[in-house]
């Protein structure tokens, strides 16, 4: 049977991933940002989970204005690293587990979630970046990726709550799939930030802390939060956060918390990282 193992958080700044590929890891800027990740490179490396469950948003590098699924499930074989401007990162393509996602999507929709699926899916930093700040630089990732893109970016995102039940819904998925495989499932973005308008730099440290601290002590209560706090508190692309929802719906009632790292500022935006275990 597969199983949950773990759940992963952290953001996803695309600034963290150039850094990393112009060899800039060790500068007095970025190491403090790095160092908080060592940790959980060494345990990842013993862990070795078979599938990552990779819960991100799309920055309008796949999906544009034309196309805005609010929930979708990357079942191809493999997906290629997006061209965001610059030309594509210089990292490996992403290797799927079309099964284990197919399986999904039958189990999701079954169970009420209109999941939209995507058989080509380029992945952006809101994907790569994650990989790169848990695996390095390796020359194939040492994990398959099933990718679960979230619609963060235009208004109406899905409610927190909906994001919790979702991850619910995955953990049945995944319990009810027949091969054993080791899953982790990871959730991406935020912290506070805001990258537009006059509040452009907004960072809040009391809310991201509490946000940590509620993800282990009292998870219930985050699933409330509406929109306008998300946007009050933790500006506009903080709302990012309710993709942590997912990965935390997924991992069952009691969690033990492994490893935490807060860092400010990297580019605009404060970093979170937490490693949670779930019930066994
Ligand atoms: C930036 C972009 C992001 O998608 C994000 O989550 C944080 C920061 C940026 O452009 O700096
Ligand atoms: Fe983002």
């Amino acid at each position: 049977m597969a199983r949950i193992t773990a759940g992963v958080a952290a953001s996803h700044v695309p600034a963290i991933g150039a850094a990393m590929d112009r060899d800039q890891v060790g500068t007095d800027y970025w190491k403090p940002l790095f160092d908080g990740f060592a940790w959980t490179r060494d345990w990842i490396t013993q862990e070795r989970p078979d599938v990552v469950i990779l819960v991100y948003n799309d920055h309008a590098s796949e999906f544009s204005l034309d196309l805005i699924p609010t929930f979708t499930i990357g079942c191809a074989e493999t997906f290629a690293p997006a061209d965001e401007g610059f030309g594509p990162r210089p990292v490996p393509v992403v290797e799927g587990h079309p099964e284990l996602a197919w399986h999904l999507v039958q189990s999701l929709i079954l169970d009420e979630f209109d999941i939209t699926i995507a058989n080509k899916l380029d992945v952006d930093h809101g994907l790569t970046v994650p990989l790169s700040l848990m695996f390095g630089a390796p020359a194939a990732w040492p994990v398959r990726v099933v990718p679960v893109a979230v619609n963060v970016v235009q208004y109406p995102p899905p409610t927190g709550n909906r994001c919790w039940l979702l991850g619910e819904a995955i953990r049945r998925a995944v319990l009810s799939f027949g091969e054993d495989l080791n899953v982790q499932v990871w959730g991406t973005g935020g912290m506070s930030h805001q990258l537009q308008g006059p509040r452009a730099g907004l960072i809040n440290t009391p809310f991201d802390t509490a946000f940590l601290d509620r993800l282990v002590a009292d998870p219930q209560a985050l699933r409330r939060i509406p929109h306008l706090e998300y946007l009050r508190e933790a500006g506009s692309e903080g709302i990012e956060m309710v993709m942590w929802l997912i990965m935390r719906g997924a991992l069952g009632a009691d969690v033990e918390e492994l490893h935490r790292h807060y860092h400010v500022p990297a580019s605009n935006t404060a970093v979170g990282h937490i490693v949670l275990r779930p019930p066994v």
